[in-house]
């Protein structure tokens, strides 16, 4: 037998035992053996029912990725499940952890199915681009229903072991061992003398409901909702294939439907940021013997916009949380926030009112820097000046106790300054969330000079525990994601001098997938912020390089953008949707005017090409410089922090799509069109030279 499948006999029962950590993939390996394995209990006339359950911590979590984009190998998972399936004995899965992708279709495979209560089962294959192809879209439906299996396909969101039952996918629940709940389950089939009860030949789930009527909404949802995407609609596509045609010519359909999606670089791009956040974790040069310290309770220094919304984030993990600000009245202020916020989930109806006044609980408002003495972790989130966090820097020095950790969230401050003003700098690391930090996923873990192993190991795993995406990045201004899309909104700013509208610009990025348009994202974070960072920058400007004007004139007049009813956009009271705004078209007028730039038209493709190899270019320098470790990581910190479309895999992954060499054409273009801000990174130029990408480079080259 492989050595990823064990087959035994108990009895008169086959138990098959799939062990391929850390998640049980289906790689080549296990496929082989599971096959081998059920077509060895098929032939033992002592066997009466199968068994199949994984080692572990989790029961088949999918295909194996890695396989991806490489020659297939047989036997292929639907010909393994085909087997499964086929099998004249009453088969049952196992499942505890997640049942995932193919993992779930394996399952769907067996003929009954039981799991513990706190499992999950998914097809989460949309988000890797893919659709189920191994059966999931034609054994789903047939057992759930088209409206469950539509929802559960479409999303690729897991549902939890009980909701499954409702829906039939899962006949029974179980606690305790898994073996022993195999054999138990297996022992009453063949008590009962039940026959395999095969997912491909229910009807029950297509019966009694309007399944066209639910195939044409989810298709315009879809087409509404994820333009631009390739496998929901596909993924639609299958489903409605399983509600007319007979089970093998439906899985000849999925199977097409499948094989356009694995060969589309869209796939290629979301397997790309699957790993690329997997990776992020792991930072080089940390010695493999450095263990976390245990982070019990944390503190948050000023209750702001960001040190709320970190406040949250601790209590949201459970952990008990003190929020200090300067005074009382601030301190009320601060904690009406922190109330807000969770009323607002409490009426969307994410969040019980119980829920909320539990994790009310865990944040502790203070004002006196005493309270701190016992926790673990502070991370101080106060106005971005350099003189107030000295102060606080020195005060928590002297009243925090040895080995807690202090954090600062500074977004462009010099974190080796900041922990120059403490004896304890190897304790020092930045913690850089992003707004609104309850919500965002990324979490920058700034490494200063003299940050130690066990503080950055500790940053890393706290991450995890709230639930982010950390990223390891080094000290600069605006350390990854702020010192690009610095150049990212100069470069959209140049194209409304050049004759653009900042609709035009917004409408170009959001049909390249991001989130949002530059101009609305600015207007909804504040154009002072860009002011500030541009007045600081300008004492340090190399000669003949400049930024645009409008944004500091529109600043001059008042308009800061959302919170002053006009920026690049003009607002309507209590309304967020941008209207133009008027004063603007004139300032842009006389701007290009100013300048001698005759406006013109500008197409779409010179729009993403100006603002999106903007962000690559000061990638490339950000990995030379040794900010980022690697290419993915910037990738990663894009894709949480910054709304880059998924489906491209992030701004380095999409110049390495692109081509590298025609990506640096293009910068030089820039470069003798619009001078030194585009100046190509030495990198940029190697890598294009070498006919390389940016993801088969290497710190240290
Ligand atoms: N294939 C290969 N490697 C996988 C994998 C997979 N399906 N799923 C996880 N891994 C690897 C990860 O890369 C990571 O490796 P590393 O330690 O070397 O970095 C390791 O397993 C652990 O993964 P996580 O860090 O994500 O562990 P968690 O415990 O946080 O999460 C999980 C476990 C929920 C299973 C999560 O890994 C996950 O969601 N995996 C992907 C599941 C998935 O998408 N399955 C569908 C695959 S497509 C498919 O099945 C096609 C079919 O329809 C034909
Ligand atoms: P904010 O102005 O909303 O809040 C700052 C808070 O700090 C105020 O409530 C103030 O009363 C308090 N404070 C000031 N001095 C203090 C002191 N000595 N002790 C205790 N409390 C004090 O500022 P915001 O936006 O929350 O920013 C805070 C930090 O987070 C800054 O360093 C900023 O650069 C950074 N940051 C901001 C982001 C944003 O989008 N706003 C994103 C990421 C980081």
């Amino acid at each position: 037998m492989s050595e990823v499948v064990r087959l035994e006999r108990r009895g008169d029962i086959a138990l098959i035992t799939v062990n391929n950590p850390p998640v049980n993939a289906l790689g080549v390996a296990v496929r082989a053996g599971l096959q081998q394995a059920f077509e060895r209990a098929e032939a033992d006339t002592e066997v009466r029912a199968v068994v199949l359950l994984c080692e572990g911590t989790t029961f088949i979590a999918g295909a194996d990725i890695k396989e991806f984009g490489k020659p297939p190998q047989s036997p292929s998972l639907p010909e393994v499940i085909e087997i499964i399936e086929g099998g004249s004995k009453p088969s049952v899965a196992v499942i505890h952890g997640t049942a995932l992708g193919g993992g779930l279709e394996v399952a769907l495979g067996c003929h009954y199915r039981i799991a513990r209560p706190d499992a999950k089962v998914g097809l989460p294959e949309v988000k890797l681009g893919l659709l189920p192809g191994a059966g999931g879209t034609q054994r789903l439906p047939r057992l759930a229903g088209v409206a469950k299996a539509l929802d559960m396909i479409v999303s690729g969101q897991p549902i939890g072991a009980a909701e499954a039952v409702e829906h039939r996918i899962v006949d029974e629940l179980f606690e305790g061992d898994l073996v022993e709940a195999g054999l138990a389950y297996a022992r009453r089939m063949v008590e009962e003398g039940r026959a395999p009860r095969r997912s491909g030949e229910q009807t029950a789930g297509l019966e009694g409901a309007d399944n066209a009527g639910l195939i044409a909404a989810k298709h315009a949802e879809v087409a509404k909702r994820m333009p631009g995407l390739f496998s929901p609609l596909r993924c639609v596509a299958a489903v409605e294939a399983a509600t007319r045609l007979p089970l093998a010519e439906g899985l000849k359909r999925e199977r097409e439907l499948f094989v356009e999606c694995l060969q589309s670089p869209q796939r290629a791009a979301l397997v790309h940021a699957f790993f690329s956040e997997r990776q992020a974790g792991k930072v080089a040069g940390l010695p493999a013997d450095v263990s976390p310290r245990q982070i019990k309770s944390a503190a948050v220094i000023g209750g702001g916009t960001m040190g709320v919304g970190i406040a949250l984030c601790f209590a949201n993990a459970g952990l008990p949380v003190k929020l200090l600000e300067i005074n009382d009245e601030a301190l009320g202020r601060a904690l009406q926030r922190a109330r807000d916020t969770y009323g607002a989930s409490v009426k969307r109806g994410s969040l019980t009112e119980v829920a909320m006044e539990k994790r009310l609980t865990l944040v502790q408002g203070v004002t006196d820097y005493a309270a701190l003495a016992d926790v673990d972790l502070v991370i101080e989130a106060v106005f971005e000046d350099m003189g107030v966090k000295q102060q606080v820097f020195e005060r928590l020095d002297a009243v925090c106790k040895p080995g807690a950790i202090l954090a600062s969230n500074t977004s462009s401050l010099d974190l080796n300054a900041i922990a120059a003003f403490t004896k304890r700098p190897e304790e020092v690391v930045g913690l850089h969330f992003f707004s609104p930090a309850n919500v965002m996923r990324l979490l920058e873990v700034v490494r200063g000079e003299r940050t130690s192993h066990e503080v950055l190991a500790t940053s890393m795993a706290l991450g995890k525990t709230l639930k982010k995406v950390a990223v390891v990045v080094g000290v600069c201004d605006g350390f990854v994601g702020n010192r690009m899309v610095f150049q990212y909104g100069r470069e959209a700013e140049f194209l409304l001098e050049e004759g653009a509208t900042p609709q035009q610009v917004d409408a170009a990025l959001r049909d390249f997938g991001m989130a949002m348009g530059p101009f609305a994202m600015r207007d909804l974070s504040g154009l002072d912020i860009g002011q500030a960072i541009r007045k600081r920058q300008r004492a340090t400007l190399p000669a003949g390089l400049d930024f645009p004007t409008v944004s500091d004139k529109l600043c001059e007049a008042g308009m800061l953008g959302q919170k002053t009813g006009a920026g690049y956009y003009r607002y309507e009271p209590g309304n967020r949707t941008p209207q133009e705004n008027p004063a603007l078209a004139e300032m842009l007028e006389a701007a290009s005017r100013e300048k001698g730039i005759e406006r013109r038209t500008l197409d779409e493709a010179y729009i993403i090409e100006r603002t999106i190899y903007a962000l690559v270019n000061e990638g490339a320098k950000i990995l030379e410089e040794g900010i980022a470790q690697r290419s993915s990581d910037i990738d990663v910190i894009y894709l949480n922090g910054y709304g880059f479309p998924a489906f491209r895999g992030g701004p380095m992954f999409y110049a390495d799509s692109v081509g590298l060499d025609t990506v640096l054409a293009k910068v030089k273009e820039l470069h003798a069109r619009c001078g030194d801000w585009w100046k190509p990174a030495p990198l940029l130029e190697k890598l294009a030279a070498e006919g390389r990408t940016f993801s088969q480079w290497q710190a240290g080259e």
